[in-house]
């Protein structure tokens, strides 16, 4: 796709910023250590799509390309479309691909033209909490899916059951104070309430909304050391706000809650997730 055409809610515009600039490089540069953390999820996520042969299946804010690539692997004779903000994570999704038969595009889902009925199945894994219209975006994505065909998508719950942002926040907020992300804004939270979701999906367009809670343990890397540069890398943003003091401690704070958390099979931190599922 030609990037200069892509096509883009006005509304995302600071959303294609972040992830078309250096947010996204830095997920582009660091694939392997994102996959590796959320591994644990992916059995229950790939099965729980259920792919079948012939299928065609779009993989929503597919990153650098695991879920899309696994899946086609996995079932003989479907195909997927991944679709992602950031070029530089599409770069590394294309060049993992090889010849598979799996096809990666510049778009935002929220607005892009996929085609009516174009895909059996819409897939994600932590790829759609990010739109600033959910209603739109779901609407959009129900448009281009056959009449019977389904939703899969991975997205984090409340920051109760997830350790490792109230650690993460925790640390960097005794520098920083500040309050978690709210659960009705783009972000970690923003699919976190089953009613809301409900509420979200049945407005546009789906039906048989069902929600599985999976819990699993996410590892940041092997030692505190590299844990702790790779959760600083990933939230610059928020380093950002802070003075060269505050880096420093907001830096020894994470540094600390990565040691407590260190063992024999890496730095582990417990997570929580919904694997929503609906209909078209
Ligand atoms: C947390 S990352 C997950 C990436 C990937 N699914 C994975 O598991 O490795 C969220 C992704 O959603 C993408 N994204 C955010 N808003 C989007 C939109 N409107 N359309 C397409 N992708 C979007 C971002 O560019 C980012 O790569």
């Amino acid at each position: 796709m030609d990037e200069t055409a892509l096509e883009i809610d006005p509304r995302n515009a600071g959303v294609l910023r972040e992830w078309d600039g250096e947010h996204g490089a830095y997920w582009a540069e660091h694939a392997a250590t994102y996959n590796a953390s959320v591994a644990r999820y992916q059995p229950a996520l790939i099965a729980a799509i259920g792919a079948q042969s012939a299928e065609r299946i779009l993989d929503v804010g597919c990153g650098s390309g695991e879920l899309a690539i696994d899946v086609v692997r996995s079932t003989p004779g479907a195909t997927v479309v991944g679709v992602d903000l950031s070029a530089a994570q599409l770069e590394v999704a294309r060049h993992q691909a090889g010849g598979l038969p799996v096809t990666f595009e510049q778009a935002d889902a929220q607005v892009h033209d996929f085609g009516t009925h174009a895909f059996d199945v819409i897939a994600s894994r932590t790829g759609t909490m990010f739109f600033t219209d959910m209603t739109m975006a779901f609407a959009n994505l129900a448009g281009a899916t056959r009449p019977g065909g389904r939703l899969v998508m991975l997205v984090w719950r409340g920051i109760e059951d997830n350790e490792w942002l109230r650690e993460f926040f925790g640390a960097i907020g005794r520098v920083l104070p500040m309050a978690p992300p709210p659960a009705n804004a783009p972000g970690p939270f923003s699919l976190s309430d089953p009613d809301r979701v409900r509420e979200v999906l049945h407005g546009a367009g789906w039906t048989g909304v069902n929600f599985t809670a999976e819990d699993e343990l996410l590892c940041f890397g092997p030692d505190a050391d590299s844990a702790t540069t790779f959760i600083v890398g990933q939230m610059r943003w928020l380093f950002e706000k802070l003075d060269d003091v505050g880096k420093r401690q907001a830096e020894a704070n994470l540094h600390d809650v990565m040691a407590a958390h260190a063992g024999e099979d890496g730095v582990l931190l417990g997570s929580g997730a919904w694997i929503v599922t609906a209909r078209r």
